[in-house]
C-alpha cells in the first residue's frame, strides 16, 4: 500500500491505470469498437437498450427531434416502471432474490429487525398495495405526490407505487427544511405527502412528520398525509387527512393492476437549484429515462447477477433515484440500502456494513471518501473487503489525492475506479469510463459513454479540441430533462439558447486534455457544490436577507478541502444586529429553518457596505478573490474601495485562527 509521500509521488507521475487484466478478462463491455458502433447509429444504440425493457405497446420511432430541445424518445410506446422493476423478475422466479439489505441505523441496537432482506416479493406486494391505498385517496394518473422520507424502503416503495398508477413523484431530500418542503409541494400541486414521524440520526430520532405540522395549512391542494411510524415518536396527527402506513397498507387490496404509460409521460419531478433563488423542477419522462439509467448502471458497474451493489447516497438525490432505485430495480440488481450516519455508532459502519453483506460495487461521492481518508485508514483496514471488485465516484470533481487513496485503501489496489459524471437534469451517467476498458486517469471522467455526445465550447461557441472551456452536450439522450415544471420558457433559457435549440448547456467549465479526456472544473453559474449537494447562491441570500438584522447579503462558494466548496457569506447587519458569534449563530440557524442545514454559511464576515460597482451591482467575483487571498487589482471603479480593506482584513484575520 502506498503511504502518504508515495501517494503525493504518483500525483506528480500523472500516472494512469488500465482496467486491471482478470477484471478486463470478465467483464461485460470488453471491446473497444462499442464506442464506434453506438455514435454511427446513435437510435440503434438506445434501442437495442429499450428492448432489453419490458414494454406493453412497441414504440413507433426511437427519437423525435424534429422540434428540438423537445425531444420525444420510443415514441408511442407504452410501458410501465413498476412492472419493470418488480413483476418481470417476479415471473422470471426471482421473487425471492433481495432487492435491499436493508441496514436500519440502530440495527445494532435491534438486531433482526434493523436488518432486513427485502426480496422482489415483497417489493410488488407493498408496492401495489400502497398504489391502491394513494388510489383510495383520491391520488391518479397524473397528480403530484410528495415524498419526505428517512432511507426506508418504504422511501422506494412509496416511489414505485406512484410509477404503478402513473402518479408523478416529488421527492424531497429529507434534509430539507420544513420551509423547502412547503416551497417543492405548493409550486408542484402535489395532492398527497409521505412522510414519517422521524428519521433516526446519530441515535435519536429528529422529528419530521411534527416539524412539517405548519405547512399543511398553507397547502390547499395536500389533501392527505401517509405517515411511516419509524422511530414510535408519536406524532401528531389530523383526523381525516393523516393516516398511518402500516394500518393503510394492511387494509388495501394487494393486487393493482399496472397503468399503461406512455413513454413520454412524466415520470417524476426532482427540484434542484439553479441560478436564482427559485428552485427548478426537473421533469423526467418514463420510457427514455428508464431505458438509459438501467444501460448506464448496467454498463457503468459492469454489473453481474451475484453483485451486492451498494450506492451510498439519499434516495431524495437524483443518485438515489437513478441508481438505488429505478437503475438496479430495473436490472433485478441486489443493493445495499442503509439508514443511518457514516460515523454511527463508529466511524468504520460503512467498512461493517460492506463486510457484512459483502458489497463488490460501492458507489459514493468524494466528500465522504476524503472523511474516511481523515479518519484513518486502519478502520477500513479492519475489515475484510476483499470482495469489493469496482468503485464509483460522483457529485463533485474527485481530487487525485481521494482517488489514489479511494483505490489503493477502499479498493485494495485492484479495483478500478468510475468517476461518473452527469447531472439531476441529464437523469443518468453521461462521462465516465468503462470499467473494463477505460485507462482511468485520477480526477478525470474520462470519455462519454457510448451514444452520448459531449464537447468543449471556447467562448465563440467554436469546439475545443485541447484546452478549457464550456461543457456541452451536442446530441440528445433518451434520460434528458423535457422541461421545467410549469416553466417551459426557463428550460429553454437555462439550457438551449446560449449555443441554440440543439446544444445543452451544462453550466460546468471543463477541459480536454491531449487524449480527449474531460476533467471538470466546476460550475459557471451561481451554484455551490457543498459535499455534492447543488446550493443556489441566490437561494441562500434571499434567506439571509429575509432576517430583519440583515441589510444585505453575498454568498459564494470557496474551494475546500473537506466538501469541496462550502459556503461564505458576507453580510451588512441593520438595526440593532451587531456582528459577532450571537448574530453568526442565528444566522445559520435562521438559513437552516429556511433551507435545510446544508445550505448554512461555514464563514460569515461583516462589512457596513459590500463591494459594488458604481451601478449598485455586488461584484461577486470580487468577493471570492478577497476569500482566495487573491491580488484584487484595481478597484478603484468600486463605489466604495475602502470596504475591500476592510475585508481584506477579516479574511486574513480568519485565517490566522
Ligand atoms: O458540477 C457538476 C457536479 O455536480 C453537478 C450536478 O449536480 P446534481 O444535479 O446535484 O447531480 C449530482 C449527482 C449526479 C454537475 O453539474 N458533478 C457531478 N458529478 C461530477 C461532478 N463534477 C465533477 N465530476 C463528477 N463526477
Amino acid at each position: 500500500m502506498a503511504t502518504e509521500p508515495e501517494l503525493d509521488v504518483l500525483l506528480k507521475t500523472e500516472q494512469t491505470f488500465p482496467p486491471p487484466p482478470d477484471f478486463a478478462a470478465e467483464a461485460s463491455f470488453r471491446d473497444p469498437a462499442v464506442y464506434e458502433r453506438a455514435a454511427a447509429d446513435p437510435e440503434a444504440w438506445w434501442a437495442d437498450w429499450a428492448g432489453q425493457l419490458e414494454w406493453i405497446e412497441p414504440w413507433q420511432q426511437v427519437l423525435d427531434w424534429s422540434d428540438p430541445p423537445r425531444a420525444k424518445w420510443f415514441v408511442g410506446g407504452k410501458l410501465n416502471v413498476s412492472v419493470n422493476c418488480l413483476d418481470r423478475h417476479v415471473a422470471a422466479g426471482n421473487g425471492d432474490k433481495v432487492a435491499f439489505h436493508w441496514e436500519a441505523e440502530d440495527a445494532g441496537e435491534t438486531g433482526e429487525a434493523g436488518r432486513l432482506g427485502i426480496t422482489y416479493d415483497w417489493l410488488l406486494d407493498q408496492t401495489q398495495r400502497f398504489a391502491n391505498v394513494m388510489k383510495g385517496l383520491g391520488v391518479g394518473k397524473g397528480d403530484v405526490v410528495g415524498i419526505y422520507m428517512p432511507m426506508v424502503p418504504e422511501a422506494a416503495v412509496a416511489m414505485l407505487a406512484c410509477t404503478r398508477i402513473g402518479a408523478v413523484h416529488n421527492v424531497v431530500f429529507g434534509g430539507f427544511s420544513a420551509e423547502s418542503l412547503r416551497e417543492r409541494m405548493e409550486v408542484s400541486g402535489a395532492k398527497l405527502l409521505v412522510t414519517a414521524d422521524a428519521t433516526l440520526r446519530r441515535g435519536a430520532p429528529m422529528p419530521m412528520k411534527t416539524s412539517i405540522e405548519e405547512i399543511f395549512g398553507e397547502l390547499p391542494d395536500m389533501k392527505s398525509v401517509v405517515v411511516i411510524d419509524r422511530c414510535g415518536t408519536n406524532p401528531s396527527m389530523t383526523e381525516g387527512r393523516d393516516h398511518f402506513w402500516a394500518e393503510s397498507v394492511e387494509a388495501a387490496d394487494p393486487v393493482c393492476e399496472p397503468e399503461p404509460m406512455d413513454a413520454e409521460d412524466p415520470l417524476y419531478l426532482l427540484y434542484t437549484s439553479g441560478s436564482t433563488a427559485k428552485p427548478k423542477g426537473i421533469v423526467h419522462t418514463t420510457g427514455g429515462y428508464l431505458t438509459q439509467v438501467a444501460a448506464t448502471h448496467k454498463m457503468v458497474f459492469d454489473l453481474k447477477e451475484n453483485d451486492v451493489y451498494w450506492c451510498a447516497a439519499d434516495i431524495g438525490w437524483v443518485t438515489g433515484h437513478s441508481y438505488i432505485v429505478y437503475g438496479p430495480l430495473a436490472n433485478g440488481a441486489t443493493s445495499i440500502m442503509y439508514e443511518g450516519a457514516p460515523d454511527y455508532p463508529a466511524k468504520d459502519r460503512w467498512w461493517e456494513i460492506a463486510e457484512r453483506y459483502g458489497a463488490t460495487i460501492l458507489y459514493t461521492a468524494p466528500t465522504v471518501i476524503r472523511s474516511f481518508m481523515k479518519w484513518g485508514e486502519e478502520l477500513v483496514l479492519k475489515h475484510d473487503l476483499s470482495k469489493l471488485r469496482l468503485l464509483g465516484s460522483v457529485g463533485e470533481p474527485i481530487n487525485p489525492r481521494a482517488w489514489l487513496w479511494y483505490h489503493e485503501v477502499i479498493g485494495g489496489g485492484r479495483c478500478p475506479i468510475v468517476d461518473t459524471w452527469w447531472q439531476t437534469e441529464t437523469g443518468a451517467i453521461m462521462i465516465s469510463p468503462l470499467p473494463g476498458l477505460t485507462t482511468t486517469k485520477p480526477g478525470s471522467a474520462t470519455v462519454p459513454l457510448p451514444g452520448i455526445e459531449a464537447k468543449i465550447l471556447d467562448s465563440e461557441g467554436e469546439a475545443v479540441e485541447e484546452g478549457g472551456g464550456t461543457l456541452v452536450l451536442s446530441k440528445p439522450w433518451p434520460a434528458m430533462a423535457r422541461t421545467l415544471y410549469n416553466e417551459p420558457d426557463r428550460f429553454i433559457k437555462t439550457y438551449w439558447e446560449r449555443y441554440g435549440p440543439e446544444t445543452y448547456l451544462v453550466g460546468d467549465a471543463a477541459h480536454l486534455d491531449e487524449d480527449s479526456y474531460f476533467w471538470i472544473v466546476g460550475r459557471i453559474d451561481d451554484v455551490i457544490n457543498v459535499s455534492g449537494h447543488r446550493l443556489s447562491t441566490m437561494e441562500i441570500e434571499s434567506a439571509l436577507v429575509a432576517d430583519p438584522g440583515v441589510a444585505e447579503a453575498a454568498v459564494i462558494g470557496v474551494p475546500d478541502e473537506d466538501t469541496g466548496q462550502a459556503i461564505v457569506a458576507f453580510v451588512t447587519p441593520q438595526g440593532d444586529a451587531a456582528p459577532g458569534e450571537e448574530f453568526t449563530t442565528a444566522l445559520r440557524e435562521h438559513v437552516a429553518e429556511r433551507i435545510g442545514k446544508l445550505a448554512r454559511p461555514k464563514r460569515f464576515f461583516y462589512a457596513d457596505d459590500l463591494p459594488k460597482t458604481r451601478s449598485g451591482k455586488i461584484m461577486r467575483r470580487l468577493l471570492r478573490d478577497i476569500a482566495d487571498s487573491k491580488d484584487l487589482g484595481d478597484v478603484s471603479t468600486l463605489r466604495d474601495p475602502s470596504v475591500v480593506d476592510d475585508l481584506t482584513a477579516q479574511v486574513e484575520a480568519s485565517k490566522k485562527v
